[in-house]
C-alpha cells in the first residue's frame, strides 16, 4: 500500500462532499488526493507535469502562448456511443434511444473497474460550477479524475475551485462525477494517453444525479461537466424543474437600426453550430453584428414574465478543429491564439498546430496525430477528423457583453438544422410551437465524425440530442409540448435551416458561414414582424425578394433549386419515423401524432 499523501487539507465542510471524496479514494487507491483550487499556479504547475510526463508538448511560446498540442491514443477519439447508458431504476424510463442498464449491477460493475484503478497516481477533486458562479441557473458538480488532462481542460471549459466550494456551503447540491482513464501504476511505466478502451463505460444515474465513467479520456467521455452533466444529468433535472438543456449555440444579433435579438440554434455534432455561432457578416452587411453567447450548450428557463431566458453552462469552447480557418471561422482561430489545449492536431516544425483546412497550402512538414512524419502526398490526414480545440470562450473577439449575465439572455427563436445533401430547403419556419416541435423530433442528419460510426449515414438525431437525452425521447417530446405552454405568448417561434444542400454535381448549392447571415436576418425579422414569405407544406419559406442580397449574385433560379421540395420523397421520410414514433406507445405525445397527421396532408394536397 502506498501512503496516503493529502497535498493539501480539504477546503470544504461539505459533509457529503467530504465522506464521498473519501469512499472514491478508499475505492480507487491513489497514492495521492489534491483538492483543485483553480488558482494559475496550479494550472501552471499540471500543465508543466504533462510536458515534464511527455503526455502533452509546450507550443512555442510566440506562435501560441501558453498552450499545449496532445496526442490521444487511437483507440480514444470520441465519444462512444456504445457504451454510454442511461441507468434509471426503470428500464422504460431510459426509453429506446439510450443504452440501459440496472442501476445497481451498473454500479457493481464501474466498482469492479474502480478497484485500485488509481494506483501510482493522483487523485484530483475539482468543484465545478455549470453557468456562472452563484447565478441561479448554475449548477454545481464535482469531478474526481485521476487526469491532469481533465483537470486542465476543465479549467477552460468550467468554472473551477475554490469559488465554487465557497457557492456549495456546508451542505448545498452538487453532481457528482467520477473519472478514471483506467491505467493503474502498479508497477509498469505510465504512457502518454492512458486509457483503457475495451472497458469503456460512460454510465449516468439520473435519479441520484450521479456520474460515472472510466476508461476513456477523450471530450465527452471525460469532460464531465459537458454532455454528462449539462445535458444528460441537466435534460432530467429540466424535466422535474420546468427548463430546458438543450445541445443549442446561443447568439446575439444586432441590427443596424440598434435592434438585438437572441436566437439559439441545434445542430447535431461537427454541424456547423460553433460556426454560426461566430458569424462573421459579409462585406456587403457588415453594419450587422452576431455576438457569441454559447457555441454547444443552452440551458433555458422561462424568466419571470414567461419569456425564455438562456445561459451558457461552459466557460469555453470544445471545437472541431479541421476546417477552422481565417475564412471560415477567424472568431475560433483568435479564441484559440493562446491559452489553448490542442487534441489530435498536427504539430508544426516550428512548434506550432495545423489541421486540414486550416490554410490552403499545408505545411512542407509536420508530425501527424499519431506522431508520424507527415508530408502533403503521403495521402492521410494530419490531424484526426475529430480533432479538437480547447479555449476559453473569454479569449472570443465576438463574445456577447452579457455571456455572464447570471439570468441569461431572452430568446426570440429557436433553430434546428442538420446535414442534408439532398432534400430539406434553406429555411422555413414552422406554422407553430407543437410543427415546430415535430420538425425537431424528427431532424436527421449526416453522421460526422464527432462520435463512432458509419460517417455520411443518414440518422435520426431529434433536437440533435439523441446521444444526450437522459431519460425517455417520447417523454422529452412531451416535455417540449409543455415548455411551449409554459412560455405561452412569449414562446419562440421554430425554423429549421440546412446549410449542406448540394446540387447534381455534388457541389453546395449555399456558399454558407458569413452568408448565412442571410437567413439569420430573415429569421430575426420574422420574430420582429418586419420580413416576408409564402406559405408551404413545411410552413412559410422566403420568396428571393424577402432575403436581403447585397453583396452576393445569387439567381432567383438557383434560389428556386435551393428552396424546392420534392413532396413525394418528403412525405416517405414522414412516413419512415413511424416505426420509431410507435416504439413510443402510449409515451409518444398525441399532439406529435396530430403534427404528422396535418403535415401530410399539406404534402400529399390532401383535403
Ligand atoms: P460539436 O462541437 O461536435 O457539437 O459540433 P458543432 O456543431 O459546433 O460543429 P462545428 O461548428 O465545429 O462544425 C464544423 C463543420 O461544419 C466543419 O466541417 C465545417 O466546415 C462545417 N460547416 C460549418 N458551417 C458550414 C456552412 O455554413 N456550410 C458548410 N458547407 N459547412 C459548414
Ligand atoms: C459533440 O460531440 O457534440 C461535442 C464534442 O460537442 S464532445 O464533448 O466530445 O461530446
Ligand atoms: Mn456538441
Amino acid at each position: 500500500m502506498p501512503t496516503i499523501m493529502e497535498t493539501n487539507p480539504p477546503p470544504t465542510r461539505h459533509k457529503d462532499l467530504l465522506s464521498w471524496v473519501e469512499d472514491v479514494r478508499a475505492l480507487c487507491q491513489p497514492d495521492k488526493v489534491v483538492w483543485c483550487d483553480g488558482s494559475q499556479e496550479e494550472d501552471r504547475r499540471l500543465r508543466q507535469l504533462m510536458v515534464d510526463s511527455g503526455s502533452a508538448i509546450r507550443l512555442d511560446e510566440k506562435k501560441r502562448p501558453n498552450s499545449l498540442l496532445v496526442r490521444s491514443d487511437p483507440r480514444d477519439v470520441a465519444r462512444v456511443e456504445r457504451r454510454t447508458f442511461i441507468c434509471s431504476r426503470s428500464k422504460d424510463d431510459a426509453g429506446p434511444t439510450n443504452n440501459w442498464e440496472d442501476p445497481a449491477a451498473m454500479k457493481q460493475k464501474m466498482a469492479g473497474l474502480y478497484r485500485g484503478c488509481m494506483r501510482g497516481r493522483t487523485m484530483y477533486v475539482i468543484p465545478f460550477s455549470m453557468g456562472p458562479v452563484g447565478s441561479k441557473i448554475a449548477r454545481i458538480g464535482v469531478e474526481i479524475t485521476d487526469s491532469p488532462y481533465v483537470v486542465v481542460n476543465m479549467r477552460i471549459m468550467t468554472r473551477i475551485g475554490q469559488r465554487v466550494l465557497d457557492v456549495l456551503g456546508a451542505d448545498g447540491f452538487y453532481v457528482k462525477c467520477l473519472h478514471s482513464v483506467g491505467y493503474p501504476l502498479d508497477g509498469r511505466p505510465d504512457v502518454a494517453w492512458p486509457c483503457d478502451p475495451d472497458n469503456t463505460f460512460i454510465t449516468h444515474f439520473p435519479e441520484e444525479r450521479l456520474i460515472m465513467s472510466y476508461g476513456s479520456g477523450y471530450g465527452g467521455n471525460a469532460l464531465l461537466g459537458k454532455k454528462c452533466l449539462a445535458l444528460r444529468i441537466a435534460s432530467v433535472i429540466g424535466r422535474d424543474e420546468g427548463w430546458m438543456a438543450e445541445h443549442m449555440l446561443i447568439l446575439g444579433l444586432e441590427t443596424p437600426d440598434g435592434k438585438k435579438s437572441y436566437v439559439t440554434a441545434a445542430f447535431p455534432s461537427a454541424c456547423g453550430k460553433t460556426n454560426f455561432a461566430m458569424l462573421v457578416p459579409p462585406k456587403a452587411l457588415d453594419s450587422c453584428k452576431v455576438t457569441t453567447v454559447g457555441d454547444d450548450i443552452a440551458w433555458i428557463q422561462p424568466g419571470p414574465d414567461g419569456k425564455p431566458r438562456a445561459i451558457n453552462p461552459e466557460a469555453g469552447w470544445f471545437g472541431v478543429a479541421p476546417g477552422t480557418s481565417c475564412k471560415t471561422n477567424p472568431n475560433a482561430m483568435e479564441s484559440c491564439r493562446r491559452d489553448s489545449i490542442f487534441t489530435n492536431c498536427a504539430l508544426t516544425d516550428d512548434g506550432d498546430v495545423w489541421w486540414e483546412g486550416m490554410t490552403d497550402e499545408p505545411p512542407e512538414h509536420l508530425v501527424s496525430w499519431l506522431g508520424e512524419d507527415w508530408t502533403p502526398g503521403c495521402g492521410k490526414p494530419s490531424s484526426h477528423p475529430n480533432a479538437r480545440f480547447t479555449a476559453p470562450a473569454g479569449n472570443c473577439p465576438c463574445i456577447d457583453p452579457e455571456w455572464e449575465n447570471p439570468d441569461g439572455v431572452p430568446i426570440d427563436a429557436f433553430i434546428f438544422g442538420g446535414r442534408r445533401m439532398s432534400d430539406i430547403p434553406l429555411v422555413f419556419e414552422t406554422r407553430d410551437w407543437n410543427h415546430g416541435t415535430f420538425v425537431g423530433a424528427t431532424l436527421s442528419s449526416e453522421q460526422t465524425a464527432a462520435a463512432e460510426g458509419q460517417v455520411g449515414a443518414l440518422r435520426r438525431d431529434p433536437m440533435a440530442m439523441l446521444p444526450f437525452c437522459g431519460y425517455h425521447i417520447g417523454d422529452y417530446f412531451r416535455h417540449w409540448i409543455d415548455m411551449g405552454a409554459k412560455f405561452g405568448a412569449h414562446k419562440p417561434r421554430i425554423f429549421h435551416v440546412n446549410w449542406f444542400r448540394k446540387d447534381r454535381n455534388g457541389k453546395f448549392m449555399w456558399p454558407g458561414f458569413g452568408e448565412n447571415l442571410r437567413v439569420l436576418l430573415w429569421i430575426v425579422g420574422r420574430c420582429r414582424g418586419n420580413a416576408g414569405g409564402t406559405d408551404s407544406p413545411l410552413g412559410t419559406v422566403p420568396r428571393h425578394g424577402d432575403l436581403h442580397w447585397e453583396g452576393l449574385a445569387f439567381p432567383e433560379t438557383r434560389f428556386a433549386e435551393l428552396m424546392s421540395e420534392d413532396r413525394e420523397r418528403l412525405a416517405e421520410q414522414v412516413h419512415s419515423n413511424d416505426d420509431f414514433f410507435n416504439g413510443m406507445g402510449d409515451r409518444f405525445p398525441s399532439e406529435l401524432k396530430a403534427e404528422e397527421e396535418t403535415i401530410l396532408r399539406k404534402l400529399t394536397g390532401a383535403p
